[in-house]
């Protein structure tokens, strides 16, 4: 069979570029591994842990926040197995809406894994025949990082695969790494009722936020019950019997039910034979590319957690559309600066630009504009007033360079400042937008105002 373009992978990355190839004209066919299309976000990331995420939240109302509300609910409990059932119905949905958008598009799909033979042939297991096409897009995500000494059992160790389908709340649950899935699984199991202690070999949570948010959110998550042990150096884990057993340096041995190892994830291009067309990556196994997405070998390109760059989904999503136009118009184009990241934590966690740390580091000037959610009207009627917006505008041009919410909806209300920052505005452009009274965004209103010493309600 012969293409003019082959997607390798159906993830956030691969299947919208499919879907814009397919769009501007081109016969295009997408290899997957996987019977459901959908990747790891759909099938066992982003969109499984946000099911989990709204059921533990809405748990944790049921059990202490509804009587502040005149709402009494007696006897609360958890229905695990139909919690999953949820999470899971959601997951088969989006797999399928991947699988529709597929044949509504005519996009010619594979299944199985598939290995490059030649620069523009690849073979699929299980697959009669080799796939020929003009263009090949490795879109193969990535794969969890290892830890020495850590390995996965499947059970008892586990990674967020397991941890989103325990069957039974943990007793104590052993988290390995303060970032996005450590603390976003962490409260799923806390908020049920498991004991959670999350070990973090850097000084602080979520490195790479800015400093005042992470410092915030743990104060936060402390009250929240998490147990936090920074700086610590995790040596490894191993099962004995119905337990497992986490050492760590120069300190007690830790004694669980559950271990979940979130120190990262990994470009995987497992078996792609990358090695038969010299396909060139860095020191970290990442496929290299230019601004265009193409690698070293011509006709061939990479996008999305198999390059270097952020592990978002959004990312390989902007990535993979312009890759695909660059190839058909010439065009294509995605910006950096305005990437979002958010943590989808309670408060949630959201930032978009540059940190204070890196500002400083770059030796930029700034102004800073700071509104707490205590102050918002609407976050008090919510019930939900920790945190606060800060929006960073450069000293002279007033443009705005980073924004950093903790707090109600954070991941929604980003929104606007990242099309802020796409349109290049200045902090005084959001402070002279009408913001409706009364929502959350008029936080993000009054920090703008607040970049010039004229917040409102401060
Ligand atoms: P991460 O990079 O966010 O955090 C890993 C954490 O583990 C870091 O705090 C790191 O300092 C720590 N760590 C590394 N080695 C360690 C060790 N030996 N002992 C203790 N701690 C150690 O990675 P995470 O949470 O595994 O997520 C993987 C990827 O998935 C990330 O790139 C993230 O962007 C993405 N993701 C995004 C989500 C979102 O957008 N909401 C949700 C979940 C994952």
């Amino acid at each position: 069979m012969k293409h003019d373009l082959l997607i390798i992978g159906g993830g956030p990355g691969g299947y919208p570029a499919a879907i814009r190839a397919a769009q501007l004209g081109l016969d295009v066919a997408c290899v997957e591994k996987e019977k459901p299309l959908g990747g790891t976000c759909v099938r066992i990331g982003c969109i499984p842990s946000k099911a989990l995420l709204e059921s533990s939240e809405r748990f944790l109302a049921a059990q202490s926040e509804l009587q502040i509300h005149g709402i009494l609910v007696d006897n609360v409990r958890v229905d695990v197995a139909q919690m999953q059932k949820r999470k899971d119905g959601i997951v088969k949905a989006l797999t399928g809406g991947v699988d529709f958008l597929f044949k509504k598009n005519k996009i010619t799909r594979y299944v199985g894994a598939a290995r490059f033979v030649a620069p523009n042939r690849v073979e699929i297991e299980g697959v009669e025949g080799e796939i020929e096409a003009s263009n090949i897009i490795i879109a193969t995500g990535s794969k969890v990082a290892k830890l020495n000494g850590v390995e996965p059992d499947g059970n008892r160790i586990g990674t967020s695969t397991e941890a989103l389908s325990y069957k039974e709340v943990p007793q104590h649950l052993v988290v390995i790494g303060a970032g996005y899935i450590g603390l976003e699984l962490g409260s799923v199991w806390k908020r049920l009722g498991a004991k959670v202690t999350v070990l973090e070999y850097l000084p602080r949570i979520l490195p790479g936020m800015d400093a005042e948010l992470a410092a915030t959110a743990q104060k936060i998550f402390v009250k929240q019950g998490l147990e936090f042990k920074l700086g610590t150096k995790v040596l490894g884990a191993r099962v004995e019997g119905e337990e497992a057993i986490v050492e760590i340096e120069g300190g007690e041995a830790i004694r669980c039910d559950r271990v979940l190892l979130a120190v990262g994830r990994a470009p995987n291009t497992d078996g792609l034979g990358t090695e038969t067309i010299d396909l060139q990556t860095d020191e970290r196994g990442r496929v290299k590319v230019d601004p265009s997405f193409a690698t070293n070998v011509p006709g061939v390109y990479a996008i999305g957690d198999v390059i270097a760059g952020p592990m978002l989904a959004h990312k390989a999503t902007e990535e993979g559309i312009a890759c695909v136009e660059k190839i058909v118009t010439g065009y294509g184009h995605v910006n950096y600066n305005t990437i979002p990241g958010i943590a989808y934590t309670e408060p949630e966690i959201a930032t978009v630009g540059r940190t204070e740390e890196q500002l400083n580091e770059a030796g930029i000037k700034f102004r800073k504009g700071v509104f707490p959610f205590t102050a918002s009207g609407r976050a008090r009627c919510i019930g939900h007033t920790e945190g606060f917006v800060k929006i960073l505008a450069d000293a002279q041009t007033d443009r705005i360079l980073g924004v950093h919410i903790i707090g109600p909806r954070a991941g929604d209300l980003i929104a606007e400042a990242v099309a802020a920052m796409e349109f290049g505005a200045s902090s005084e452009d959001l402070a002279r937008t009408c913001h409706a009274h009364p929502t959350l965004s008029e936080a993000l209103h009054e920090a703008a105002l607040a970049v010039d010493g004229r917040a409102i309600h401060v």
